[in-house]
């Protein structure tokens, strides 16, 4: 039997910036129900993938497929609605907005038709609230509540189950749980593994090597723009992944680093 194309894959695309060469020759794959984790220190060039995975920036070169077809996005709205979505670390919810309204984003149901068509916030609340359930977040009752109310983790999940509910074959998060404490970690972290079991497709970005080797089935390490290591779960330590996302940066001044990190409660698990 032939083996399913990735959902999406980038063949040695590279991209440079006004002579900053932000990314080069980077491949990657993304298969349905696995889960791709990008690892790299800041400037390594994850959020310019995750914004030519999305659309937002075209490669300068190399070559994107969806499907195994060869594809060119001429915008974020292309990529959506291919199924690729993307929950953005800081502007994934609208905190003085209510949870239906963040829940649906301008797409909200609406009744009538012609000039007598509004939106049915009746309705919006009661989906919302049904799909949010359903990713286990009880503590909302109300659709009406202002997202600014809720938990770092609640306010992921609601917009994880809203890319979901729009019709998502590949998710990308953008550091989910860096702002997260222990707890709310773990909760965002098994609602990951929910959608990977549903075969969506997860691009997982973090700083945390624990958070990835929990969920990640393959690794992907940048560093400076380009592909430093590639592997699958269980073939390297945590030491040795540490190692590779510092770039040559000691792994005890890294343990002490994140010893330093889980005292103030954020990134232990
Ligand atoms: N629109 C842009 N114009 C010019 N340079 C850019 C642009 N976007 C990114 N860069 C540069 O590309 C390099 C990679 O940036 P990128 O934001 O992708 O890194 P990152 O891995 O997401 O870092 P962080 O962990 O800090 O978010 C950096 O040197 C950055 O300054
Ligand atoms: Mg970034």
């Amino acid at each position: 039997m032939a083996e399913r194309a990735p959902l999406i894959e980038l063949r040695n695309v590279s991209k440079s910036f006004a002579g900053i060469q932000a990314l080069r020759d980077v491949s990657i794959a993304v298969h349905a129900g696995s889960i791709l984790c990008l690892l790299g220190d800041n400037g390594a060039g994850k959020s310019t993938l995750i914004k030519i995975l999305s659309g937002f920036h075209p490669p300068s070169s190399g070559v994107i497929f969806v499907d195994g077809a060869e594809t060119r996005f001429s915008s974020p709205r292309e990529a959506r609605g291919l199924g690729i979505a993307t929950v953005h670390q800081e502007v994934g919810t609208i905190p003085l907005m209510s949870v239906a309204r963040n829940f649906f984003l301008g797409a909200e149901p609406t009744k009538g038709w012609g000039p007598f068509r509004h939106l049915d916030i009746a309705r919006a609340e009661t989906i919302a609230l049904e799909q949010i359930r359903g990713f286990g977040i009880t503590r909302v009752t109300n659709g009406d509540q202002l997202v600014g109310t809720l938990s770092g983790g609640e306010r992921q999940v609601i917009a994880i189950a809203r890319a979901m509910y729009f019709g998502a074959r590949i998710l990308i998060l953008d550091e989910p749980t860096s702002a997260l404490g222990v707890k709310e970690a773990a909760k965002v972290l098994t609602l990951v593994k929910t959608v990977r079991a549903k075969g969506i497709g997860i691009v997982f970005i973090t700083h945390n090597a624990r958070h990835a080797m929990l969920i990640g089935d393959r690794f992907v390490v940048l560093n400076q723009g380009g592909v430093s290591a590639a592997f699958n779960r269980g073939e390297k330590s945590r030491e040795e992944v540490l190692n590779l996302m510092a770039g040559g940066k000691q792994t005890e001044q890294i343990e002490a680093d994140l010893a330093l990190f889980e005292e103030d409660g954020q990134g232990a698990l």
